[in-house]
């Protein structure tokens, strides 16, 4: 990790940072019980452990004042109707925001609150989007065949919390109907306990 100021390139094609120090690899059988469809879920995993998505960070303390930062790849592809996305995740610290850049590609950003409320958000390239504090938020491929390529900025103690989303889901799907992203309801959300 860097102590003095530094600079670093993230170039087309490819997009993988000049300087990074860690590349998280998230495949799918990292995202059991995330997908609606399990009998989807089940057959293209025996088929094949795929890569869905993939992080390049840039560590820094995790503290109050530093801001970690980094790329995400999301891939494309489709569980069932169900396109490739991340985990998702509230931070620990619930009051911290986070900023994505668009690079390249088309997607959607699912949010919500610990108190149900939710927003989704279209990603496309050149597109800034911030998640306010207390947003949970998952991005979502749903283009055929391009990489859905975002920078990310977000406080150093922010943490992530993925249990909540692996429990409770989140309240909305995208899902691919006749060729487009339609938003639905997830049948498996469970509302926050009041
Ligand atoms: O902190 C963030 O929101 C991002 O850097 C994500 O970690 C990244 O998009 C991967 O998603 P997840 O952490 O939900 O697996
Ligand atoms: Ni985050």
């Amino acid at each position: 990790m860097k102590t003095e100021p530094f600079s670093f390139m993230i170039n087309s094609p490819g997009f993988i940072p000049s300087y990074f120090d860690n590349h998280i690899k998230r495949h799918l059988s990292d995202m059991k019980g995330q997908f609606n469809n399990k009998e989807a879920f089940q057959e293209v995993l025996e088929a094949g452990d795929k890569l869905l998505y993939e992080v390049y960070e840039l560590k820094r303390p995790e503290i109050e004042g530093e801001i970690l930062h980094g790329i995400s790849i999301v891939h494309p592809g489709k569980i069932g109707e169900e396109y490739y996305m991340t985990k998702g995740h509230f931070h620990t610290v619930l009051e911290t925001a986070e900023i994505y850049y668009t690079l390249q590609g088309e997607g959607m950003m699912v949010m919500e609150t610990p108190e149900g409320d939710w927003a989704v958000e279209e990603l496309k390239t050149g597109g800034v989007l911030y998640v306010p504090p207390r947003w949970a938020h998952r991005s979502i491929n749903v283009h055929s065949d391009q990489d859905l390529v975002m920078f990310f900025a977000y406080p150093g103690n922010a943490g992530h919390d993925y249990g909540t989303i692996e429990t409770q889901g989140f309240r909305k799907l995208v899902l691919s109907k006749s060729g487009k992203p339609q938003i639905v309801d997830n049948p498996h959300w469970k509302p926050p306990e009041k």
